[in-house]
């Protein structure tokens, strides 16, 4: 049985942020292909910061915890700032994980950063899509 760190215990039993934005400005879904699991992140842009950010994780109390702690620290950041954020550092944030959970850990990060991407090129479309119309 692993042991888990006080930190992933705390966001494992109570969540941050769980739940699903209507209408979000991006999403990210990834999948954990060691053991199916599921892990999809919705974000909120304003001013090139995240201003909301919601998660489904379908998965380990480890994909859990990860996923929290990610929801967490990347709240409030610019969208660069966040596109930094490694799935390291948020294992090492929350403490460490058990050597055979640190695959948990690939999910959260990738999905925060898969959601970014698809606002990232929505936004290039309408961009596309505005010109367009102009020259139309
Ligand atoms: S066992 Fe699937 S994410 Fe942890």
């Amino acid at each position: 049985m692993p042991t888990y760190s006080e930190k992933v215990m705390d966001h494992f039993m109570k969540p941050r942020n769980v739940g699903e934005i209507e209408n979000p400005d991006g999403m990210g879904e990834v999948g954990n292909p060691v053991c199916g699991d599921m892990m999809t992140f919705y974000i909120k842009v304003k001013d090139n910061r995240l201003a909301d950010i919601k998660f489904k994780t379908f998965g380990c109390g480890a994909a859990i915890a990860v996923s929290s702690m990610v929801s967490e620290m990347a709240q409030g950041k610019t969208l660069e700032e966040a596109m930094a954020i490694t799935n390291d550092s948020v294992a090492a944030e929350l403490g460490g994980l058990p050597k055979n959970k640190m695959h948990c850990s690939n999910l959260g990060a990738d999905a925060l950063h898969n959601a970014i991407e698809d606002y990232k090129s929505k936004k290039d479309s309408l961009k596309k899509e505005t010109s367009d119309a102009k020259r139309g």
